[in-house]
């Protein structure tokens, strides 16, 4: 620390007096001309260097684009799909939809690369509706794990038109350039994910009573843009916000757009308009049955862009959006596969965990029934099923590494319904082996 001031220094560069608390409060000093730069200031400028970076830039267009042949061979929808079926149950026309989509945007980048002429392949963005819990999130987490593009989730309900507190869409955008790994080339292809699409609906569509909802139209404002194609400017995370602040600049021209949402209360939407084509079908009668499931999904299964225009969707975004992707409901026998078929399903995960304490869980198949039956009741789809066995789990978790022995525990229909301790025995016959 200089001997002059010990405790604060001006920085030369941004004029602010910087507190030295500790050693990493410290600005760069000269000691010999008193030119001192602060932490912010030295990140600046990394951000600017490496985001105008333009002979890295040009190299890595070069690269990606020699990947792509690659890339799609990796890539066809059956493979895509076949990965999705280890983690997903059912949804096999959502995952069929996204497959599709994904190739096909692999496809469009390829031919982009490789032909100059006037002739270009239109975006296929996709909207995907859906109860609570039936995979939407899951299956695009999934994608991004698998994808060699960059893919980034960005939840709609946090985003907030410039000027109002939240996040800006910009975010979204931001999202992927770190997923891309600040590659401007890769991000300008990658995928965007806007989860939880609905919450940005209009509270004026027919499904409401409020007239005006200048906010959430404002971000359907500002994400037309982005849909339309756009050169979206942000900051660097983590830098400080100031009109001269460095930007990075991204155009959406070609990223992907899926957007997902599960869209509660527009089955009634859908069935008063099929009322209203075709009074002998009757569909009126059955709305009446909230959260039937059947009727649900037959209802959803026959939505139309003007549907989502009433829920409040502006119609210049939902032409934007051509392909609409309806996933299911997901019923008892689904749940009860999901609670053990998938590679990462929660009783495997459980059984690892107990066998890392020498201990052989069994869940008597009675015991996953009724924990889907269970969450059936609770209308959350597949999310409260981690909910209910963690629940069921505890005292074991609990009591188990309590002492050393091997042992088995079962898991009873009554552990799930009733509370009541599941059985614990010890195995002798493994220590002699
Ligand atoms: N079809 C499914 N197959 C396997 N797991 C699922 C399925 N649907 C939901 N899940 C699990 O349930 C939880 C909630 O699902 P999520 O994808 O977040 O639902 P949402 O459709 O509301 O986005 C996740 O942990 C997910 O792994
Ligand atoms: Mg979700």
């Amino acid at each position: 620390m200089a001997k002059n001031s010990p405790m604060q220094h001006v920085c030369s560069f941004c004029k602010r007096l910087v507190t030295i608390r500790d050693q990493y409060d410290m600005p760069i000093l000269d000691p010999q001309t008193g030119f001192a730069i602060c932490k912010n200031c030295i990140g600046d400028i990394y951000h600017f260097i490496e985001d105008h970076d333009t002979h890295k830039a040009a190299s890595n267009k070069k690269n990606f684009a020699a990947s792509l042949g690659s890339i799609l061979k990796k890539n066809k929808p059956h493979k895509i799909k076949e990965y999705l079926d280890q983690y997903i149950i059912e949804q096999d026309r959502a995952k069929k939809v996204l497959s599709v989509a994904i190739y096909n945007h692999y496809k469009r980048m390829k031919y982009g690369f490789d032909h100059k002429d006037d002739m270009t392949i239109d975006k296929s963005n996709v909207i995907m509706l859906g109860p609570s819990g039936c995979g939407k999130t899951a299956l695009l987490q999934h994608l991004s794990t698998l994808l060699d593009i960059p893919f980034a989730v960005t939840d709609a309900s946090s985003l907030t038109e410039a000027g109002f507190v939240g996040a800006d869409v910009e975010v979204a955008v931001r999202n992927l350039y770190y997923a891309a790994d600040k590659d401007i080339e890769r991000t300008e292809h990658g995928i965007i994910y806007l989860d939880e699409f609905d919450k940005i609906a209009r509270k004026s569509g027919e499904n409401n009573s409020i007239t005006a909802d200048p906010g959430h139209e404002g971000v359907q404002q500002a994400l037309l843009k982005m849909l339309e194609g756009s050169v979206v400017e942000f900051t660097a995370r983590g830098q400080r916000k100031h009109p001269e602040a460095p930007t990075i600049k991204v155009d959406t021209k070609n990223i992907l757009f899926i957007v997902g949402g599960a869209f509660v209360g527009i089955d009634q939407i859908i069935a008063k308009r099929l009322q209203k084509s075709d009074a002998n079908i009757g569909f009126g009668a059955k709305v009446e049955g909230e959260n039937d499931k059947p009727k649900f999904d037959e209802l959803i299964h026959q939505v139309t862009p003007d549907d989502l225009m009433k829920y409040g969707i502006i119609p210049e975004i939902i032409g934007r959006l051509p392909i609409i992707c309806t996933l299911e409901t997901l019923d008892e026998d689904a749940l009860l596969r999901i609670l053990t078929e998938p590679v990462n399903a929660p009783v495997r995960q459980y059984e690892k965990l107990m066998e890392m304490d020498g201990v052989e869980l069994t869940f008597e198949e009675d015991a996953l029934r009724a924990v889907a039956k269970k969450a059936i009741e609770r209308k959350t789809g597949a999310r409260s099923l981690k909910g209910i066995i963690e629940d069921v789990m505890l005292d074991v978790m609990f009591d188990i590494p309590k002492t050393d022995e091997p042992r088995r525990v079962l898991i009873t229909k009554e552990c799930v319904t009733e509370g009541t301790r599941p059985e614990v025995e010890t195995i002798e016959e493994k220590r002699s082996a």
